[in-house]
């Protein structure tokens, strides 16, 4: 599905990220990764990896024509790092706030433009990693914030970028056991037991799936979608399964 693309990938030493690596080289994708953890980022197989801040504007400007250099210009590009902590509105002061619109939003217009102008010369495809909180609120408000603004990214360089060959699509994932749940598991450990029973499917979604998701958006199947907003969320997004439950008795 993938056979000779390049991709760059941001958060690749993540649980989506890992799983992104695996679905990617396994459709035959070169793989380009992209994470501040070192260590994990050395882990990964077959991936070659590029250590940097995605916050730090200075850095990714450095880092990217860099990697072009030595890889060549992508085909594809995910951006995927993301990360919240401030669950209600009410624990989102201003700091909060600034670093949750840092890197799930600002780090990938940042990205963005800085591969631009190579994907222009041979056109490829963006996918962006948003989240069922883009698309109605489920907490995190500065998360959700950044993840709506990425939606509105992804749509202008759709619209803006067709032009060059270029197309640009998200998912909206719902919720993954990955890394980003450790904080929330120490401090209820049961919490993915009441989660999943929330989902439609009666079950979180894994990361495999996502990466699937992602990977058909970037391949040539999808050669007539840009714009689109996929959600990989066990049908969350569907409708609301308890209130139904409680309507019924
Ligand atoms: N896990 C979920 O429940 C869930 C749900 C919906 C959407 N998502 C989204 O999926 C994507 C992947 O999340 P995940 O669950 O794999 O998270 P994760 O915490 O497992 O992985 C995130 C990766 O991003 C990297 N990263 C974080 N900040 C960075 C920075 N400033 N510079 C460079 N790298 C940085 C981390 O080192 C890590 O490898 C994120 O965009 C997240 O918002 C996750």
């Amino acid at each position: 599905m993938l056979e000779g693309k390049r991709i760059f990938l941001t958060g690749a030493a993540g649980g989506v990220g890992t799983a992104l690596v695996t679905v990617c080289r396994a459709s035959g994708a070169e793989v380009v990764g992209l994470d501040r953890d070192a260590q994990a980022l050395a882990a990964l197989e077959g991936c070659a990896g590029a250590v940097v801040d995605l916050t730090d504007r200075g850095a990714v400007a450095e880092t990217l024509p860099r990697l072009i250099d030595r890889h060549g210009s992508p085909d594809i590009v995910i951006s995927n790092a993301g990360w919240t902590r401030a669950e209600v509105l009410a624990d989102t002061g201003p700091a909060e706030w600034d670093d949750e619109l840092d890197l799930n939003l600002t780090s990938a217009y940042t990205l963005t433009r800085a591969v631009l102008p190579s994907l222009r010369t041979h056109g490829g495809a963006f996918v962006y990693v948003a989240s069922i909180n883009a698309l109605a609120h489920y907490g995190n408000p500065a998360y959700a914030a950044a993840k709506s603004g990425l939606l509105a990214l992804m749509r202008a360089v759709a619209t803006e970028e067709a032009a060059h060959g270029i197309r640009a699509n998200a998912v909206c994932p719902g919720s993954i056991r990955t890394a980003a749940w450790d904080h929330r598991i120490a401090a209820q450990p049961d919490i993915l037991e009441r989660v999943r029973r929330l989902y439609p499917m009666g079950r979180l979604v894994e990361p495999r799936e996502v990466a699937q998701a992602v990977a058909f958006l970037a391949s040539d199947l999808a050669s007539g979608i840009t714009g689109a907003v996929l959600p990989v969320d066990a049908g969350i997004s569907a409708g609301n399964l308890p209130f139904i439950r409680e309507i019924v008795g």
